[in-house]
């Protein structure tokens, strides 16, 4: 397989993300592009605002905007943040461009001449002072599992179940606060999942490369039987309802339901970025078309697996096209804050934009991958993040580089010295470096997050043994040839980890592979350390980069708990 799409779960528009959205796919899905674009393969990775349903119409009305307008200035926002965190989007689309319209009203057409989808009447919850349909979030009440009092219409924040508007106890409507609510007939269309069971169940048995958790929430609700899903609401910002071309007679004021149309916007996210770029998008997505030879890799939390291994597939399987379907799908658990949750809606924990005002964006992503909620949920905290930075970053990586190239440069005149054959210390050093690339690859090729983490620690590790035990600030002294060695093996040493170290902490990366010559952008090792330990020639001039990472101090803890909280 040469060619690699990856999508991450789309964020909603909603507002600026936080650290639990990013670390839970848009940043290793960024990781894992990078490393396989290093490695030589055609990488697409696209991704896009969510923008449609409740969510944007609702906050955007309590920005005082106008959906279209909020939708336009968020998705810029989000654009900008997700670059400085040097998220490497071939293409950052949004849900609401024409594409995806034309595209989600193909997929109901076909799935309708197909005998799949068919219009029902619902009895949903109608505010008699609004003037409207309540759907999903528009409505608010107590739970009737736990006895929340401010569950919304489709899901409990608090006990996480799905709810239906209707059975909410005491209901209110969210734009108005009215209780004046009555249950009136209107008509929708469904998505007959349910017949697709069986072909939904053997598309799954197929996929042998979806990660645990992934696969068990599948076959969860496959074993629950697939419901059929309401595709359609009362509302005035999304996808228009057509049919054949034209808009669907009593369907002028509804629109189909977010859930639908967002992950159709992966498929629109790459015509979005073809038309832009000249590429062409169905060579990606199908497979009558040339998608045969692309592996598709998707990023998600785990809240969004259900819709990526039912909805998803529902609508493009059923579709009876030949579309390209998920091969591995990579799904996160939970990132906690204080023992709670990170949260949107309550502004709690740190979020994309005010992460960038304390910390550069390779000190997060290095805690949020070191510490990924993988396998299980992680929990952040301050004590760590400051571990992360100031034992893993600061005191073994940055140590390392600004410790040799200080000494290359005060010793050396900054030139990469040319006396001395390898010994016995370096024969034992590529021994363990050639290993510690074996393991590193592995580890990112099987999307092993947190092990990625540990073998390139790993590595940086073995650098510092190694000016250890070489010790050239004695050597020099003694014997400056021996010196002179050590001095051209560490040196490669750096470039060797600015190329291991790119997907995680591209910025600190490329700063390295400046200062001694190694190319940018970076092209991934081979497993001979020998061969990859010898790039940096003889006589090459180096720089020496201010210090590659500051260290946390406790005052700062101080002033970010001040701030953000957390730390009791
Ligand atoms: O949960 C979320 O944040 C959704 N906006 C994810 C959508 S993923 C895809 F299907 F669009
Ligand atoms: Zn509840």
């Amino acid at each position: 397989m040469s060619r690699i799409l990856i999508t991450s779960a789309l964020p909603y528009i909603n507002g600026v993300k936080h650290l639990g959205n990013l670390a839970g796919s848009m940043l290793p899905a960024d990781v894992y592009a990078r490393f396989q674009r290093a490695r030589g393969r055609e990488v697409l990775y696209v991704c896009a605002t969510d923008e449609h349903g409740t969510p944007a119409e609702l906050a955007a009305a309590a920005a005082g905007q106008d959906v279209f307008t909020y939708c336009q200035e968020q998705h810029a926002l989000q654009h900008d943040i997700g670059r400085a965190f040097g998220l490497s989007w071939d293409w950052f689309g949004r849900s609401s461009s024409p594409q995806n319209a034309r595209l989600t009203q193909h997929f109901a057409n076909v799935l309708e001449d197909r005998g799949l989808i068919e219009e029902r009447t619902d009895k949903l919850v109608y505010s008699i002072d609004d003037g409207r349909f309540l759907p999903d979030r528009y409505i608010e009440g107590t739970c009737p599992v736990c006895g929340f009092e401010k569950a919304r219409g489709d899901q409990c924040d608090n006990c996480n179940s799905l709810l239906d508007p209707i059975d909410l106890i005491n209901p209110y409507s969210v734009i108005s606060g009215s209780r004046n609510l009555e249950t009136r007939e209107t008509r929708h269309l469904y998505l007959l999942q349910s017949r697709l069971q069986g072909e939904i169940r053997g598309w799954l048995d197929s996929k042998a490369e979806f990660s645990g958790l992934a696969r068990s929430i599948a076959l969860k609700h496959l074993d629950e039987g697939l419901i059929d899903r309401g595709i359609t609401r009362d509302l005035a910002w999304g996808v228009p309802v057509t049919r054949g071309g034209q808009p669907r007679t009593g369907f002028e004021s509804k629109v189909f339901y977010v859930w639908f149309d967002a992950p159709i916007e992966y498929i629109a996210a790459t015509e979005e970025w073809a038309q832009a770029n000249g590429g062409d998008w169905r060579s990606w997505w199908r497979e009558d078309e040339g998608a045969s030879d692309v592996r598709y890799v998707e990023f998600m939390g785990k809240d969004n697996v259900a819709f990526h291994t039912v909805s998803f597939p529902a609508t493009i399987i059923g579709s009876g096209e030949p579309w390209k379907t998920v091969d591995l799908l990579k799904a996160f658990n939970w990132l906690n804050w204080y023992g709670g949750k990170f949260s949107t809606s309550e502004g709690r924990g740190v979020f994309m934009d005010a992460a960038l005002e304390i910390l550069p964006p390779d000190c997060w992503r290095w805690y949020l991958t070191a510490n990924s909620p993988e396998h299980s949920d992680s929990a952040f905290t301050w004590e760590q993040l400051t571990a992360a930075v100031n034992r893993d970053l600061a005191d073994v990586l940055g140590n390392f580089v600004n410790r040799i190239l200080k000494f290359c440069d005060t010793r050396f005149e900054g030139v990469v010295p040319r006396d001395g054959e390898p010994g016995p210390l370096e024969e034992k050093l590529f021994g363990e470096v050639s290993a510690r690339i074996a393991d590193l690859t592995d580890q990112f090729e099987t999307i092993e997050v947190r092990k990625a983490a540990q073998a390139l620690r790993a590595l940086w590790v073995l650098g510092n043994e190694y000016l250890q035990e070489g010790a050239p600030w004695t050597a020099i002294k003694t014997d400056p040839a021996r010196a002179a060695v050590i001095v051209r093996t560490a040196i490669n040493l750096v470039g060797l980890y600015a190329r291991v170290s790119a997907p995680v902490i591209p910025f600190a990366a490329e700063t390295m592979a400046l200062a001694v010559g190694e190319a940018w952008p970076p092209v991934w090792p081979s497993t001979d350390a020998r061969a990859e330990l010898s790039r940096a020639p003889a006589g090459l001039k180096i720089t020496t980069p201010p210090v590659l990472f500051r260290k946390i101090e406790e005052a700062d803890i101080a002033a970010w708990t001040a701030r953000f909280g957390g730390g009791d």
